[in-house]
């Protein structure tokens, strides 16, 4: 008898042996939406304190919610991490994401807080960043051309084809600049505005960071991108400048989710609630991702820019999270601005 407990004994751990130490601990599918070179440090120290093994993609905030409503039947991500809040709080409205009140939500500012509360907690904030523009400074001495301040800047003719930004049905980042438009001015106004500027835009493209990296090269002369985007261009040597509009703009509340009918449901709780210790969040600055941490604790980064410094709109969340809202304003610029001839 005794024998044979051991031999049983034996097999289990033979078969524990076989498997592979992360296996053991069990996987976890990760969305990612915030740059590349963060969401990789994110998910290997994830893997170091727990052992479990981390697939991630990244994609923008758009497609990310895209892709999860065509999963939806057949869930294959357990977690969202990062990109603006709005289609996190579409996906809470549309049912795509788990409710679920982590313990540390305590740790967190009030406007964390409040978006986990705004969804019935199916969300949560995990970083704040204000939204601006960069230009090429040494291109435009150059061609001595002014440097601008405001949004109305980049109606001027000189700019002809040499302002980018990303799509807002891919681009979270180019949703805030939409839906921070039609807050500011009106939305009649505000699709004036943003047929004007799409005669000076050269392209838009997929993923909302991107025009901050053409900036840096030169490639464009303008790149509309949340601030902290431009920073790191800034930090890394580009000859870029960071303008916060004069005429006042939005930010974004970077969010995290369950996604409904995880897989992994328990490693993605756990994800859930590491990433909001202010030792996860405190990844970013490393990784020269500089938007403002949501845990109370987490160091900010000396380099992010600063919401006392800009002049920030109340930007509405609910209005311009909802489904209803968000779907009707990119269709609308669909119709009325990407169809336009330039
Ligand atoms: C960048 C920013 C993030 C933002 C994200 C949205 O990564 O650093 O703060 O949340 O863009 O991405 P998207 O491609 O959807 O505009």
């Amino acid at each position: 008898m005794r024998t044979r407990r051991l031999v049983i004994a034996g097999a289990a751990l033979a078969a524990a042996v076989i498997a592979s130490p992360a296996r053991a601990q069990g996987e976890l599918v990760v969305y990612c939406t915030v740059q590349e070179e963060w969401c990789r440090p994110m998910m290997a120290a994830f893997e170091r304190a727990t052992g479990i093994r981390v697939a991630m993609t990244r994609r923008s905030s758009g497609e990310t919610l895209t892709q999860i409503r065509a999963e939806r039947a057949n869930p294959r991500g357990d977690v969202w991490w990062g990109g603006t809040g709005d289609p996190h709080l579409q996906a809470a409205e549309e049912g795509l994401t788990e409710e679920y009140r982590s313990p540390n939500l305590a740790l967190l500012h009030p406007w964390a807080v409040r978006q986990a509360e705004q969804s019935g907690f199916r969300t949560v904030g995990i970083y704040a960043g204000a939204l601006g523009y960069s230009f090429n400074a040494r291109e435009l001495e150059r061609r001595r051309i002014a440097a601008p301040r405001c949004w109305a800047d980049l109606l001027r003719p000189e700019f002809r084809g040499e302002v980018q930004m990303a799509d807002p049905n891919t681009s979270g980042t180019a949703y805030t600049m939409l839906a921070t438009i039609v807050q500011l001015k009106g939305e009649e106004p505000a699709f004036e505005y943003l047929r004007a500027l799409h005669r000076n835009i050269n392209q838009y493209t997929r993923s909302g960071a991107a025009p901050a990296r053409a900036v840096a090269t030169g490639e464009t002369l303008v790149g509309i991108t949340f601030l902290h985007d431009a920073v790191t261009q800034k930090v890394a040597g580009a000859p870029v400048q960071i303008v916060a509009p004069c005429e006042g703009t939005g930010y974004e509340i970077g969010s995290m989710s369950i996604i409904k009918g995880a897989r992994n449901l328990d490693n993605a709780k756990r994800f859930y609630d590491w990433a909001l210790t202010a030792e996860a969040q405190a990844i970013g600055a490393t990784a020269k991702a500089y938007q403002i941490p949501s845990n109370r604790e987490a160091p900010i980064p000396p380099e992010a820019p600063r919401f006392e410094d800009v002049k920030l709109i109340d930007y509405d969340f609910a209005r311009w999270g909802s489904a209803a809202e968000r779907t009707r304003l990119l269709q609308r610029w669909d119709r009325e601005v990407r169809a336009a001839a330039r």
